[in-house]
């Protein structure tokens, strides 16, 4: 990530939490985070790992994710089967989590179906953005990345118009926003504009080392489309879930994507 990105990302989470915390000190009633995430239930992936983006097919089945050794699975009813790849020279891509291979294998991270055509978009950090058919398999390139090779494995993502990473949108138009925070700092039912410039959402090269020293935590924070913060929703002691990078809300439950957890969070209301 360059330093032009770097300086967006850093603007754009500043105004987030800006609009975030005025909306909670314009609220009569101050909205409560509540601590209730430790509560979801994990999907084991069998060994992968890091299920970034989470989609629904147009006929509901899934979810689909994305896996760091560049598989898309499909979850069936109770085991994941493979959907889809991003290369086609998969022939050494057997660990599970391997960043070296990843200029070979593939890393998708973003996914949308088109509701339409029932196709799959991937916006691969290698790759760039790809599509599928309904039927999955080999995925064709549709915008080629046009800078040269990448240092970091989610930068590419960043740079891709049109596919924020960690907002996803419901279908009553509210907007459910991934954030990752420290744990030391204080949660957001205590936020004022300087404890939560401190939770500022980190870069996922970062995570490794937070995670190593169970400092994350999950936090979900769902906003109305004019910005007003309606539900925060935390794993503040990151019991169950540490690290998401999505949340999508489907069948009346969060389902939290990551790029590091071995398992899929999901989360009943
Ligand atoms: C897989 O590894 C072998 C042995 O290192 C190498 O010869 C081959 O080119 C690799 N294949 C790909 C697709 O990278």
């Amino acid at each position: 990530m360059n330093a032009s990105n770097i300086l967006l990302l850093l603007i754009a989470t500043v105004a987030l939490f800006a609009s975030v915390n005025l909306a909670f000190d314009d609220s009569e009633n101050a909205l409560k985070s509540q601590n209730v995430l430790s509560k979801s239930e994990i999907i084991q992936l069998n060994g992968a790992i890091g299920p970034e983006s989470v989609a629904f097919d147009p006929n509901g089945e899934g979810p689909y994710i994305g896996i760091a050794d560049g598989r898309i699975l499909k979850f069936q009813g109770s085991s994941w089967a493979d959907f889809a790849v991003t290369s086609s020279q998969r022939e050494n891509c057997t660990l599970p989590f391997a960043p070296e291979m990843e200029h070979i294998c593939g890393r998708p991270l973003g996914l949308r179906f088109d509701t339409k055509t029932g196709e799959l978009y991937i916006a691969d950090a290698y790759f760039g953005i790809q599509v599928v058919g309904p039927k999955g398999g080999l995925a064709t390139p549709l915008v080629q990345k046009l800078d040269g090779p990448l240092e970091g494995t989610h930068d590419t993502f960043a740079e891709l118009p049109g596919f924020p990473d960690n907002i996803r949108i419901n279908s009553k138009g509210e907007f459910w926003v991934a954030l990752q925070a420290i744990r030391s700092q204080l949660s957001f039912s205590n936020s004022e504009m300087g404890n939560a410039l401190l939770k500022l959402p980190f870069i996922a090269q970062q995570l490794d080392d937070l995670l190593n020293g169970g400092l994350l935590h999950a936090t979900a924070i769902k906003l109305s489309e004019d910005g007003r913060v309606l539900e925060v929703l935390e794993d503040i002691e990151g019991k169950t879930l540490r690290s998401i990078s999505e949340v999508q809300e489907k069948y009346g439950k969060l389902w939290f994507g990551s790029v590091m957890m071995p398992f899929l969070g999901l989360y009943g209301f």
